[in-house]
Parts: structure tokens; C-alpha cells; sequence
């Protein structure tokens, strides 16, 4: 029979430590926010129902955009913020799922590996509430598991625990799976007389034991069930993220000359044999092909880079661009919007947005494409084999054709035609000897 799964994540909580005006489950771990990682985790096992507590403060345009990304979620707004427990019994009286296991995933928990979700699953077809534990040698705050051997007996919260229950390594990640038609009775024993005067989930263990009920835990690693609570763990929590994309990244052939100064977003893509040097940061939306190089202090977002390109130093590449194969990137180069082609050389201190440029063609230095007027936004369009003399401005909207030619420093207006020579500068005048007048003079005043 297959095991019918209700997940139900929690995010609706104050996130006290946070010291944050937003909610903390919004706050991004590689620039995406920490519930994103959680829901697209708890997809992968194929819920019958994904449903999210959120606080009143999370916003409805957050909701809508949420809803947008992820089919069938379901929300459930939790008011009076009254602990973990109560948290899951307001989920559950807005929903209609009859499941045979329902999962609980904490909003503040986001990188539970696929396989121990799995396990978990797995496990809690045996025992009515089946708990995801890890051991710490820190285990500061966590709640601890008291166990009997393999037999679980309670958890006690760090708040409520003795000296000797504190010493316990064994804790809590948040994780539950409980059996779906006992879980509504045990949720309705839970009460709040506790140091911290909330509805604490983890009392369902010790309630359910009462009842003569299974109750299991299963062990996984630390890094996979850190609880974000403060800055200082998001910051942690980032760097056990970059670390792991890192080592997917070499273990895919991709080389980082020091791994550690290097920032991938979630969902940065690279292909083998492209060279990381130090310092790159990837924002969202990244894609680049084998064989291509990206040099110290460039910053990626958005964008679709072909094979055998080369990039920076001190390159910025903004959403929305595409660059072909062999194509060359310099220092002090801004690309926003643009399709690039074959072969382009931008080498040099330049501003190309809202652009297409063909095949081999050469942007000389400090070209600035003047894509907008303070309203609104125009395009250039660059044939193939054009040849852009140094710092010269685009003024857009305006297309140069192949083979056409800007003389350097010009202010091009106007469409320069196929194979044509463009100049658009201020004639040169000549003095012959007007240097050392001029010395002269200023000497002698
Ligand atoms: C909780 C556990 C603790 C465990 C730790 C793991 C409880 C009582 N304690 O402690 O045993 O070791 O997580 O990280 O469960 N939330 C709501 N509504 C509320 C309260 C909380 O939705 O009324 C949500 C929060 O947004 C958060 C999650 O539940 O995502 C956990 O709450 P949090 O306050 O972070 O609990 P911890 O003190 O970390
Ligand atoms: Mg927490």
C-alpha cells in the first residue's frame, strides 16, 4: 500500500534572535530564502499535501509569490504564535488531509538531504512518532532526546532540562513523522506549562509513550539539521552551503583555484573544465559552459555564458545575458540584457546594456552603450564584424551593421549602414609652436 505523506512546514515564528523587521524563514542562505530550500526538499518526496505555517507578517504578496513558484501549497496563517505544537494543530484544522504519515519540517531548518527525509519515512511506517535526531558535541540550545537504548522516551527542551539531561548529545532536529490518525488526539494533550509557557511539539513523544504508543528516532548529520535562529548561525548556515557547492562543483571537473573565496547562488550551474579563479561571487541564475575561464573579482548574475569565453578580471555580467563561445570579457566591463555572440571582444572598462552585438566584432575601450534617457530603456543593435573605436558612445536606439566601423570617440545618433566608416568627433585644429608660447606665457605671469 502506499503510504499516503502530509507535510506540514512551520514558519510562523517570531525569530526573536534574528533581530530582523522580516520574517526569518525569508532570510536566504545562497540567495534562496531558507523556507524556498525547505519546500523544494519537501517536494522531493511527493506529498499529497505541502502545507506552510506563516505568520500574519509574512506577507500576502510573499503568499502570492510562493504560490507563483510552487504548485499546491497551501497556507495556514497561525496568529497567536503559541509554540511549535500549536503551530502544527492550527495546520491541521485548516487542512483537510487524511494522511497515513504526517512530516513536520521547521521553516528554520532548510538542508535536509533528500535520502534522510527518506529514512525517516521509511522508519515511521513501524512507530506512530518517529523523531530525526543528530549528535553534537555543542549541543547548546537544542532540544534533547531521553532515550532508553534504541527506545525513545522524551524530549526535553534546553529551557526545561536539568544539569544531567543538558549533558545528553542527542537532539532534536525538528523533524517529526507522526501516524496520521493518532496525531490529533496527541496534539490535543499537548499543554504549555514549561519555562517558556508555549506548546511544545516535542512533549508528543512523551505523550504518545503515555498512551502506549512507538515512538523511534533516526540519527543524521549535524550540518544537515543546523536550526538558523541568529545572523551568526545564517552565516554558518551559508558556510556549510558554499562548502558543499564547492566540493559538487570540483567533484564535477570544474576547477576553483581557492575554493574558499568563491560564492555560488543555489542554483548555479557549471560545466567541467570551466576555471574558477579566486574571489567570483554567482548570483541566481547562472549558467556556463566547459572550457571557460572566469578571472578574480567578477560578479555573475542571470546569465548563459557558451564554452571557451573568458571573463574579468573585475567583470560584472547583469541578469538577462547570453554570451557566446570564445568570447572575451575584460576588467572594468558591465554587460546588462544583451546577446553577445561568437568571437566578441568587450576588453575594456564598458557599459553594453540592452544590446545584441554579431559575431566577432570588437567593443574598443570605455564604449558605453547610452541605453536610456531617464524614462525609459532603447536598444542597440551591433552587426557582425563591427569595429567600435575607444570610447565612443551608442546612443540608443541605433543599429550599426556588419562590417561597419566607429572611429574612436565618436557620439554615434544615427544608423551606420553595412561596411560603412563612422566619425563623429570635433575636427582637430593645429597650432605649430603653440606649446612653447603657451609655456612661455604662463611662466611669465
Ligand atoms: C525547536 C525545537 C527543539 C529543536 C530545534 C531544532 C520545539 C519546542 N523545540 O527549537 O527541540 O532542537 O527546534 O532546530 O519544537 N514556529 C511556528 N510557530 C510558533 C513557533 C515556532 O511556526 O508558534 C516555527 C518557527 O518559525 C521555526 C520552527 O517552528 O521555523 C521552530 O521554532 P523555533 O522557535 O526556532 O524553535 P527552537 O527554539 O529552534
Ligand atoms: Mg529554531
Amino acid at each position: 500500500m502506499t503510504q499516503k505523506i502530509s507535510i506540514i512546514i512551520l514558519g510562523a515564528g517570531k525569530g526573536t534572535r534574528m533581530k530582523s523587521n522580516k520574517s526569518k524563514v525569508l532570510h536566504k542562505i545562497a540567495g534562496l530564502s531558507m523556507i524556498e530550500h525547505v519546500i523544494s526538499g519537501a517536494l522531493n518526496l511527493n506529498p499529497n499535501e505541502l502545507s506552510i505555517v506563516i505568520s500574519d507578517e509574512m506577507g500576502v504578496d510573499v503568499q502570492r509569490d510562493l504560490k507563483k513558484k510552487y504548485n499546491n501549497l497551501y497556507f495556514t496563517i497561525q496568529k497567536d504564535r503559541l509554540g511549535t505544537g500549536h503551530a502544527v494543530r492550527v495546520a491541521i484544522e485548516n487542512s483537510k488531509v487524511n494522511s497515513d504519515t504526517c512530516l513536520i519540517l521547521y521553516g528554520d531548518t532548510p538542508f535536509i538531504e533528500k535520502e534522510t527525509l527518506r529514512n525517516i519515512i521509511d522508519d515511521s511506517r513501524e512507530s506512530d512518532v518517529s523523531v530525526l535526531a543528530f549528535e553534537s558535541e555543542d549541543p547548546s540550545s537544542y532540544g534533547r532526546l531521553i532515550v532508553d537504548g534504541q527506545k525513545l522516551e522524551k524530549i526535553v527542551e534546553f529551557k526545561d532540562a536539568n544539569k544531567k539531561q543538558r549533558e545528553v548529545k542527542l537532539c532534536n532536529s525538528g523533524v517529526m513523522a507522526i501516524n496520521g490518525s493518532k496525531i490529533n488526539n496527541l496534539l490535543a494533550r499537548i499543554n504549555n506549562n514549561n519555562a517558556s509557557k508555549e506548546f511544545y511539539l516535542t512533549d508528543i513523544v512523551a505523550i504518545a509513550k503515555m498512551e502506549g504508543l512507538k515512538c523511534s528516532f533516526i540519527k543524521c548529520n549535524e550540518d544537515e539539521v543546523l536550526g538558523i535562529n541568529s545572523r551568526l548561525q545564517l552565516a554558518e548556515a551559508e558556510k556549510i552551503f558554499q562548502d558543499k557547492k564547492r566540493q559538487e562543483m570540483m567533484n564535477n571537473g570544474v576547477t576553483l583555484v581557492d575554493p574558499n573565496s568563491v560564492h555560488f547562488s543555489f542554483d548555479t550551474k557549471i560545466e567541467n573544465d570551466v576555471v574558477i579563479h579566486p574571489n567570483v561571487v554567482f548570483g541566481a541564475g547562472v549558467e556556463i559552459d566547459s572550457g571557460t575561464e572566469v578571472k578574480s573579482f567578477s560578479h555573475i548574475e542571470g546569465a548563459k555564458i557558451a564554452k571557451n569565453t573568458i571573463i574579468g578580471p573585475f567583470a560584472r555580467i547583469r541578469p538577462g545575458v547570453e554570451l557566446g563561445e570564445n568570447v572575451k570579457i575584460g576588467n572594468f566591463v558591465e554587460i546588462k540584457k544583451s546577446k553577445i555572440a561568437n568571437g566578441v571582444k568587450i576588453n575594456h572598462l564598458s557599459y553594453i546594456g540592452d544590446t545584441n552585438i554579431g559575431s566577432e566584432s570588437n567593443i574598443g575601450a570605455g564604449t558605453i552603450t547610452c541605453n536610456y534617457n531617464g524614462y525609459n530603456k532603447f536598444q542597440t543593435n551591433i552587426g557582425s564584424n563591427v569595429f567600435i573605436g575607444s570610447n565612443s558612445a551608442l546612443v540608443a536606439p541605433v543599429n550599426i551593421s556588419d562590417n561597419a566601423m566607429i572611429a574612436a570617440g565618436s557620439v554615434i545618433t544615427k544608423d551606420v549602414p553595412e561596411g560603412s566608416l563612422a566619425i563623429s568627433r570635433s575636427k582637430q585644429t593645429l597650432i605649430k609652436g603653440g606649446s612653447l608660447t603657451f609655456k612661455n606665457k604662463a611662466k611669465n605671469t
